[in-house]
């Protein structure tokens, strides 16, 4: 998923940092990703570690990691996923919502597609109400959902807004591309929490914090993929069809060095790893100084190409590319 923040291809530079720092032997050891969005640094280490904790404010987020993360045992889809390609058209929230034709009048999916995905939704919450599927079986179901219907999105990348007319990728009918997970010997942890109140609850050893770094609220760039997860009813508001979202401290110049001290303070862990641009809310040099009170502090950098949606005009960077910290703390 093209997703605000993703590490995706930071992957490597994160994980060869933390292996240099903690050892490349890590099976011993407890790995928290506090801020986990789409999954993909827990996901780099879920086989190499005892335990993955994987968290995140939004529930599209907890949907994703329940599957990549959570679920470590293997089961039969194949049926399940055709059995879902098979199923009649529905008009439901999201055709009349967020579909081409509807009466929200607002074009985030074609006609078809909107209507396909009501019909897939339906029959997924039918089955795991009626327990013919199991809980990891349905979360890996409405992961792949999001997933799929990510893909066929009328939008330039985020849900802050939809394009005019339906582009061409978004024309094509939806195919479920199964969310694929990784099996691991042991189990893992899957949250829907605000980092901030989870890390009084829990400890381990490598704890990584990915925070938002600007002003841009997840829960509103990524409100249909919440919608589609939830499914709940709820009236829409404006251009785009809001529903009532998270706020984040982190995303607030007022409360960001506040929630990050607290978080550091409070976090039982022996390693610390915190990525962070340099354009990011908080300073390195902020950073630093609320990280060196708490034990041996060093730091990585990279450059990093900017993300897609912040290349706009509208936004006036100058340069093309970031770059990305990697600051690490051992506590003491
Ligand atoms: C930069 S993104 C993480 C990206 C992730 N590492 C990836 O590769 O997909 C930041 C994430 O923090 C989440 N978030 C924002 N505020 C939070 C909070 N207070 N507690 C937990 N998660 C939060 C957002 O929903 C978002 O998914």
């Amino acid at each position: 998923m093209n997703y605000i923040g993703s590490k995706h291809r930071l992957s490597s530079f994160i994980q060869d940092t933390i292996h240099s720092v903690c050892g490349q032997d890590l099976s011993d050891l407890v790995f928290c990703d506090l801020f986990a969005g789409t999954g993909t640094v827990g996901r780099v280490f879920k086989s190499q570690v005892k335990a993955i904790i994987a968290n995140d404010l939004e529930f599209y987020s907890y949907v994703l990691n329940r599957n990549y993360i959570g679920n470590y045992k293997s089961f039969e889809y194949n049926d399940l996923i055709e059995n879902l390609h098979s199923l009649p058209l529905q008009k439901g929230f999201i055709a009349a919502q967020y579909g081409e034709g509807g009466v929200g009048n607002r074009l985030y999916f074609s006609k078809h597609n909107a209507q396909k995905i009501d019909s897939i939704r339906t029959e997924v919450e039918r089955w795991y109400r009626n327990k013919a599927i199991s809980t990891d079986v349905y979360y890996f179901l409405l992961a792949s959902l999001l997933e799929s219907a990510d893909k066929i999105a009328n939008t330039a990348s985020v849900y802050g807004s939809y394009l005019k007319t339906i582009k061409p990728r978004a024309a094509k009918s939806m195919v479920i591309t199964p969310a694929t997970f990784e099996i691991t010997n042991t189990a893992h942890q899957v949250f829907q929490e605000d980092g901030n109140e989870l890390i009084t609850k829990i400890s381990g050893d490598i704890l990584y914090i990915d925070p938002p770094y600007n002003v841009r609220q997840y829960g509103a760039n990524y409100h249909i993929l919440n919608t589609i997860a939830k499914y709940n009813i709820f009236a829409p508001r404006g251009k785009t069809g809001l529903p009532i979202y998270n706020k984040s401290a982190y995303c607030s110049k007022k409360t960001v060095v506040s929630s990050f001290e607290q978080l550091i303070k409070n976090a039982q862990f022996k390693y610390i790893f915190v990525s962070y641009s340099n354009e990011g809310l908080m300073s390195p040099s902020v950073i630093k100084k609320v990280m060196k009170q708490y034990g041996r502090y060093d730091v990585k950098t990279t450059s990093y190409k900017r993300f897609r949606a912040d290349k706009t005009a509208s936004r006036h960077h100058k340069a093309s590319s970031t770059i990305e910290y990697l600051h690490i703390l051992e506590k003491q």
